[in-house]
C-alpha cells in the first residue's frame, strides 16, 4: 500500500459525514445519526484522503520517514467547509450605502434608484482586470481562514458582453492562483443594466443567451438568474432557464428573496441544482419541491442576508427539512447583502433563526453544499478518494459547533493534502 504522505493524527474527535447516502443530498433522517470517530486520524496520499478512522486501527506500515504528521491532540477534525453561493469578484463596496440602509431605505429602493447593484456595476466596468484578480485574491484569502477549501463564485456585476466574461475569467484565474477551489457560476442575469431599460428584461436575456452564453461553454458550469421585482420577472426567467438548460448549463435561482414569485418551483421543476435565498418560500412549496425533484434539488439558505438587510423574515428551514427538501447553507458574501465571510456565523444564524439543528447546520455547509454545485463526489466529507481538504478545530468536541457566535474555531487548514 502507497505511504501517507499526510497523517493528521489524535484528535479527539473526527467528525466524517460519510456513511449517508451517495446519490442525494442528506434529508431528514439522514441527519438524525452520524458516526463521530473518537480519538482519531486522518491520513492522505498526495492530494486524496486514503484512510479515516480510530488510532487504533491506523496502518503504522504505511508511515514512513517521508509522512508529515500533523498533531491533532484534543482538537476536532471535520471536512474543509464548502462554500456554495458568493458573488465573489466586484470592484468598490457600499459602504456608503450602509447609513442609507440603516436610515430605513429598503434594498429594493436603492436599487430603484440606481444604487445598490448598479452601484456595484459601475465599479466593476471601472475596475481593471488586474483590480478585480487582486481583490478575489484577498476575498479567498479571507475564506480559507475560515476554513473554506471551496468556494462556488457568481459573476453578475459586468451586465455587459465582456465584463461578464472577464468576471468569470478572473474567478477561474484567482482559482488557480491559491489553493482554494473556485468553481463559476454564470450570473449575467443579475438585473437589467441600464443600457436595456428601455427594451427590457425579455430583451437582455435574448442578449446573453445570443452573444454571452455560447463562450462560457466549459468556463462555467451553472447559470442562474435573479428572480424579483425590480430584477426579472417568473416567465422570463423560466424561458432563460430553459434555454441555458438545452445549453447544457446546471441551472441555479436566486428567488423567494423579498418576494413569492414561484421561482423556486419553476427552477426545480426545470431540473435546478438549486434553488437560493428561499425566505418566502412556502413550506407546501418545499415539499412540492422535495417530492418532485426526489430530494436532488437542494435549497441554499443565506440567514446573513435577512440581517444584514434587516428583514423580520427567515427561510422557514426546519420546515423545509421537515418536508424532505435538503437544505445548503451559505454565506452570499456579496457587497451589497452580506459583506461577511464568516460561515461560521451564517451557521448559528441558520440555527437561531431558521430552527436548523447544529447537525444539519454542519452537514449544510459541507456535503449538502457541495451537492448544490454538483461537487458531491470531490469534497464535502472525509471519506477515502474525496480531496483531502481537512479542517483542523480548535474545538474539543462537535458539539461546540456552531455554538460560538461568531468566533473562527479553525486552526488549521488542509487543502488537497497540503497545511496551509
Ligand atoms: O444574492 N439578490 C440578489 N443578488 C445578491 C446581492 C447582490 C448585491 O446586492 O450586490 C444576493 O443577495
Ligand atoms: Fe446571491
Amino acid at each position: 500500500l502507497t505511504p501517507f504522505t499526510l497523517l493528521i493524527q489524535h484528535a479527539a474527535q473526527v467528525l466524517t459525514l460519510a456513511g449517508g447516502p451517495t446519490t442525494r443530498p442528506l434529508a431528514g433522517a439522514d441527519l438524525g445519526g452520524w458516526r463521530i470517530i473518537e480519538n482519531g486520524y486522518v491520513a492522505c496520499v498526495a492530494g486524496t484522503i486514503a484512510a479515516v478512522g480510530p488510532m487504533s486501527e491506523l496502518d503504522a506500515d504505511r508511515i514512513t520517514a517521508e509522512t508529515q504528521l500533523l498533531d491533532a491532540t484534543g482538537r476536532v477534525l471535520m471536512p474543509g467547509l464548502v462554500e456554495c453561493h458568493t458573488h465573489l469578484v466586484f470592484g468598490g463596496n457600499r459602504a456608503h450605502e450602509f447609513e442609507r440602509k440603516l436610515r430605513g431605505e429598503s434594498y429594493l429602493d436603492i436599487l430603484a434608484s440606481g444604487g445598490g447593484i448598479l452601484s456595484t456595476v459601475r465599479a466593476t466596468r471601472a475596475a481593471s482586470e488586474d483590480e478585480l484578480l487582486e481583490n478575489a485574491l484577498h476575498h479567498l484569502d479571507g475564506f480559507r481562514r475560515y476554513g473554506v477549501t471551496t468556494v462556488e463564485a457568481k459573476s453578475g456585476y459586468g451586465l455587459d458582453r465582456d465584463t461578464e466574461l472577464r468576471l468569470v475569467r478572473v474567478a477561474r484565474q484567482a482559482g488557480r492562483q491559491q489553493p482554494v477551489r473556485v468553481v463559476p457560476t454564470f450570473l449575467g442575469a443579475h438585473v437589467v443594466p441600464p443600457e436595456f431599460k428601455p427594451a427590457g428584461p425579455q430583451a437582455y436575456v435574448d442578449f446573453i443567451l445570443r452573444e454571452v452564453l455560447s463562450e462560457l461553454k466549459g468556463e462555467a458550469a451553472f447559470v442562474d438568474i435573479f428572480c424579483e421585482e425590480g430584477a426579472f420577472p417568473l416567465d422570463v426567467s423560466r424561458y432563460y432557464l430553459e434555454q441555458a438548460h438545452k445549453m447544457g448549463f446546471g441551472l441555479k435561482i436566486h428567488a423567494e428573496q423579498l418576494h413569492d414569485l414561484g421561482g423556486c418551483e419553476m427552477a426545480a421543476a426545470l431540473g435546478a441544482t438549486s434553488v437560493d435565498h428561499c425566505d418566502y418560500l412556502t413550506p407546501e412549496a418545499a415539499a412540492r419541491i422535495a417530492q418532485q425533484t426526489q430530494g436532488q434539488t437542494v435549497a441554499v439558505l443565506l440567514p446573513l442576508v435577512p440581517l444584514f438587510l434587516r428583514q423580520a423574515k427567515y427561510a422557514p428551514g426546519r420546515a423545509f427539512i421537515d418536508n424532505g427538501l435538503p437544505v445548503a447553507v451559505s454565506t452570499d458574501f456579496n457587497p451589497g447583502s452580506c459583506p461577511s465571510k464568516n460561515l461560521w456565523l451564517a451557521l448559528s444564524v441558520a440555527c437561531l433563526n431558521m430552527g436548523l439543528t447544529p447537525k444539519e447546520a454542519v452537514a449544510a455547509a459541507t456535503l449538502n453544499a457541495a451537492w448544490a454545485i454538483g461537487l458531491a463526489a470531490d469534497c464535502g466529507s472525509l471519506e477515502p478518494g474525496k480531496r483531502a481538504d481537512v479542517l483542523v478545530l480548535d474545538l474539543a468536541s462537535v458539539a461546540e459547533i456552531p455554538y460560538w457566535l461568531g468566533e473562527n474555531p479553525v486552526r488549521a487548514v488542509v487543502i488537497g493534502g497540503a497545511v496551509q
